[in-house]
């Protein structure tokens, strides 16, 4: 038994939801286009269409696109690829697999905050050996396409990562948040992003953390979309990150950088968490 709703849900001025929900084999698939990054990977307000008309045009494109192949699609995005170096490992080798395909999280005080529904055991999970300073890069299964900050995190496993879930200090080790130029904000959407293990910080195991807070719809709930990577970190320091916090509890509703409205008279942004840790 099949049944199938498409529900539009207007938000701010120039974006549109569509969300599709499929009760197939209870699976669950939502897809949410945000009409302003079809055209454009920036929160500027310039090719819209606003009018009703042409907003009727979009939903019904949309909507024959959807039709085609409802199904197959999957929306949103989900981190789900490790690289170390120059090596790109499998989907899922060394990042935890969630159940949620690729949904976003949008409780604060859910532990799947942590590491993505299905995320909390390591046990089918690969810990992968880096070296403190190595580069590493998240990749992503669709582009980011939802404006918001990405942030990366690190917690050390008390003793194996497989084994971690998660519920220690969690460290920041970088974000990238919005450039701002001539009044416009550009965020960084893309599919790949790439940093490095901080040099001096202790060897063992860890969790590796990446975070895209989705904050494309003022008003609406924001969206956490994340995922953990299993690393054993060699060649290390001593040195002792901070500060730390704990997830859930590092972000709170009343954070500027998650109640922000990217569309209006937006000139600056804090993202929420921790200052990063650097050595
Ligand atoms: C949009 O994304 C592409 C590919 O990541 C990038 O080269 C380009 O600079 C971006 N455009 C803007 C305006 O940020
Ligand atoms: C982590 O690295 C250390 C040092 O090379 C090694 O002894 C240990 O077996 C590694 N752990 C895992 C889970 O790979």
């Amino acid at each position: 038994m099949e049944s199938r709703g498409i529900w539009f849900c207007s938000s701010a001025i120039d974006l549109l939801f569509v969300f599709v929900h499929l009760n197939h084999s209870s699976q669950r698939s939502c897809i949410a286009c945000d009409i302003s990054v079809l055209n454009s990977n920036t929160s500027t307000r310039n090719p819209k269409p606003s009018d009703p008309i042409s907003k009727m045009k979009s939903v019904l494109g949309l909507v024959a696109a959807l039709s085609l192949g409802a199904s197959q699609v999957s929306g949103h995005y989900i981190f789900q690829q490790l690289g170390v170096g120059s090596t790109k490992f499998s989907v899922f080798e060394h990042i935890r697999k969630n159940t949620n395909y690729n949904s976003p999280v949008t409780s604060l005080t859910s532990n799947d905050l942590r590491c993505n529904a299905g995320g909390e055991s390591g046990a089918n999970t690969v810990t992968v050996d880096v070296k403190a300073g190595d580069a590493f890069s998240f990749k992503t299964d669709t582009a980011v396409y939802h404006q918001g900050p990405i942030s990366l995190y690190m917690s050390k496993a008390p003793g194996a990562a497989s084994d971690y879930d998660g519920s220690g200090d969690w460290f920041k080790i970088y974000d990238w948040g919005p450039t701002f130029s001539g009044g416009q904000a550009t965020w960084a959407m893309r599919s790949d992003y790439s940093y490095n293990i901080p040099k001096c910080i202790k060897d063992g195991e860890y969790l590796l953390r990446i975070q895209s807070l989705a904050i494309h719809n003022p008003g609406g709930v924001p969206q956490f979309y994340v995922s953990c990577a299993q690393v054993n970190v060699t060649g290390g320091g001593n040195a002792t990150p901070g500060p730390t916090v704990k997830i859930p509890g590092a972000f709170k509703a009343t954070d500027p950088g998650y109640t922000a409205n990217i569309y209006n008279n937006f000139k600056s942004y804090t993202v929420p968490g921790p200052a990063p840790f650097s050595c």
